[in-house]
């Protein structure tokens, strides 16, 4: 069985969405896929609690126990290695996690660390996107689902959502409106990967 170890930092909306695709397409006998841990850096993740209540394990690698990002990194290979159990390194989503990853930790899952960004990528990369959208005058906005490389939010584009920025928009009535479509377009990408054989 293949294992997905999906990364959070907060609400886990979109470990939601992969985990109720999973479920709902069958991804274990579909291709052979499974969803094994949610990982958190923070131990108050709201998505902690819906991912146990799914019978899903979790565990918390905390950042701030770890004197230096390549400590924590260390620790955090270690709890996706030990949390996937098989031969076979696992497929790691990053599903609003706010940590930058080491580059030694990105070598270690290349290929199959996946991220979601909530922008049309190549633009507005890094935090506070919505804001900068609006700022920009930008007239559409949307969400990325990217390859994770060693460049913050660079990367093979895997899918993307376009959704119009209105003129009484804020930056979190555009959040929530860019949200809902990463819902769809994380878990398509993912069922894509699965299908080709995660190349
Ligand atoms: C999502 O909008 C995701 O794209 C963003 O955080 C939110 C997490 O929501 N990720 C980043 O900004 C990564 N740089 P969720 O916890 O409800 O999935």
């Amino acid at each position: 069985m293949k294992s997905i170890v999906i990364l959070i930092s907060g609400g886990g909306s979109n470990m939601a969405a992969l985990v109720r695709a999973a479920q709902q397409e069958d991804w274990a006998s579909r291709y052979g896929a499974a969803i094994a841990a949610v990982i958190s850096n923070r131990a108050d993740a709201a998505g902690l609690r819906w991912a146990q209540e799914q019978g899903i394990a979790t565990q918390t690698i905390a950042h701030k126990d770890f004197p230096d990002r390549a400590q924590f990194d260390s620790a955090l290979a270690q709890a996706v290695a030990s949390c996937a159990g098989g031969a076979e390194p696992p497929l790691v989503l990053l599903a609003g996690f706010m940590r930058i990853l080491t580059p030694g930790f990105v070598q270690t899952h290349a290929g199959r660390l996946i991220n979601v960004h909530p922008s049309l990528l190549p633009a507005f990369t890094g935090l506070h996107t919505h804001e900068r959208a609006i700022a920009a005058g930008c007239r559409f906005a949307g969400a990325t689902v990217h390859r994770v490389t060693e460049v913050l939010d660079e990367g093979a584009i895997l899918e993307q959502s376009v959704v119009p920025v209105l003129p009484d928009d804020d930056a979190q009535s555009l959040a929530a409106r860019v949200l809902a479509t990463e819902h769809l377009i994380y878990p398509r990408a993912v069922r894509r990967l699965l299908k080709a054989g995660l190349n």
